[in-house]
């Protein structure tokens, strides 16, 4: 597939088959991750990867109710912008039975160390490479942010995720069985700063 194609055709995807995918296609999404730009070459993911769907389906209780109790703290400081959160997320994944995950047969679990200024901007690129490179091998992602409250969890532990590192995101993986339209894109005005007009 022309990256472009697959740039512009590659979706959110929030409702999957059942079907595994081979461990050979994981391997190669895991690669193109591996192969993002990183500040400074610091290269600071980890993959953390659950392919059993109580793992996951435990992953999700646990995330969901971490995210109702941090939501519920937070609706008293920014009730409108909570609402509105809380909102997109009751319109994007309760209709599968797994609100976080969306039943994808495969999650990975994106970490950096804790203390790496850039590491949100690098785990963003590796997981841009690894859903592009699963959207040109015919498998279908989501990035699931929520997953970073994976660590308010009782469950956490079961990641065995070192003390030193945080989880940045999660990645739903597997076969999509949607087709889901482009959401709309409204923002990113550009402005060419150096083409005023000169009198
Ligand atoms: C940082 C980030 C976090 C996201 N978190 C979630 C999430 O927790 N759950 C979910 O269903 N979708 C999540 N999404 C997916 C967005 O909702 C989706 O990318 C957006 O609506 C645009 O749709 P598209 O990816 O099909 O173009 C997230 C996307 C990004 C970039």
């Amino acid at each position: 597939m022309d990256s472009l194609e697959c740039i512009q055709s590659r979706r959110a995807v929030r409702h999957y088959l059942p079907q595994m995918p081979d461990d050979e296609l994981i391997e190669k999404i895991l690669a193109a991750g591996r192969l993002a730009p990183s500040a400074m070459n610091r290269q600071p993911w980890r993959f953390y990867i659950a392919t059993h769907s109580d793992t996951i389906s435990a992953f999700s209780k646990a995330i969901s109710s971490a995210v109702l109790h941090e939501y519920t703290k937070k609706v008293l400081h920014h009730p409108i912008k909570t609402m509105r959160e809380l909102m997109h997320a009751g319109k994007v994944g309760f209709d599968t039975g797994d609100p976080v995950f969306h039943g994808a047969p495969v999650v990975i679990f994106i970490t950096s160390p804790a203390d790496n200024e850039w590491a949100g901007l690098d785990t963003g690129m590796c997981a841009q490479n690894m859903m592009l490179a699963a959207h040109s091998l015919g498998l279908a992602t989501c990035p699931i942010g929520m997953a970073k409250y994976v660590g308010l969890t009782d469950i956490y532990h079961r990641l065995e995720v070192p003390e030193t590192e945080k989880v940045e995101l999660a990645i739903s993986l597997g076969y999509s069985a949607e087709t889901p339209k482009m959401p709309k894109r409204t923002g990113g005005r550009a402005v060419f700063i150096d083409r005023m007009e000169c009198c």
